[in-house]
């Protein structure tokens, strides 16, 4: 059987799954509202803005955004790079804050959707080759100093470049199937016991 036959055969069976259990369940994904929905306001005064970046900074190096958003030799986030998948090659959108080709125009409730929820700006499902699995429990306040850092980045014009995925797998709304079986929404829960051992390791240092 052909590599082609087998890729519409898995994907009529993830739709017909995703059917069955709309159909069992009555809901099409597992949306969790999103929580803190208030409306983030950068900060006017000029000390804790730079605090609010400086964090943001440290939060997207500990997430590597840059590895993934950034061609070597290219303009930081930039995106292009490319990610060969089994399903076809995805390249790495632009995240500077350019208006037009990057995500000037998102706020940063649609930047804390697409890294708790993985959904676009238009509400696309995005691949999984973004960790937002991961990045689902990042916090809406780091989210909002990591958006911040990144706003503060200069903006690059640089169109995306279109992902080369094959057929069924260039049908985002696919991504359903793989939702409903493995992703999740999470939020990340401080256990007093997990800040007790950290803090007393930094006492005895
Ligand atoms: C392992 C590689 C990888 C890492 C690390 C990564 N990304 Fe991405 N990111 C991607 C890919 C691939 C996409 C495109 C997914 C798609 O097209 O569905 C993406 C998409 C996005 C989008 C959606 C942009 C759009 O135009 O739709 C945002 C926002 C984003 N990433 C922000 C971040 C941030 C912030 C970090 C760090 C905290 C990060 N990414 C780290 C690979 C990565």
């Amino acid at each position: 059987m052909s590599r082609r036959i087998l890729f519409i055969i898995l994907a009529v069976l993830i739709v017909a799954g995703g059917a069955v259990t709309v159909a069992l369940f009555g809901r099409f994904d597992r949306q969790a509202p999103l929580a803190n929905r208030q409306a983030f306001v950068m900060p006017s005064d000029p000390a804790r803005r730079a605090e609010l970046i400086r964090r943001g900074e440290y939060l997207a190096r500990a997430g590597d955004c840059i590895a993934c958003h950034t061609t070597r030799g290219g303009q930081p986030f930039a995106g292009g790079l490319a990610m060969p998948t089994p399903f076809g090659t995805l390249y790495t959108p632009n995240i500077t804050p350019d208006d037009e080709t990057g995500i000037g125009a998102w706020s940063a409730e649609d930047f804390y959707r697409a890294m708790h929820a993985g959904r676009g700006k238009d509400g696309r499902l995005l691949y999984p080759a973004f960790p937002f699995p991961s990045y689902t429990r990042v916090a809406r306040a780091d989210s909002d100093a990591i958006y911040a850092y990144l706003r503060s980045q200069a903006a690059v014009h640089q169109p995306n470049r279109p992902n080369e995925m094959q057929f069924p797998f260039s049908f985002r709304p696919l991504l359903i199937g793989w939702r409903l079986l493995f992703f999740f929404q999470r939020r990340i829960q401080a256990r007093p016991s997990a800040i007790r051992a950290v803090e007393s390791r930094r006492l005895s240092r």
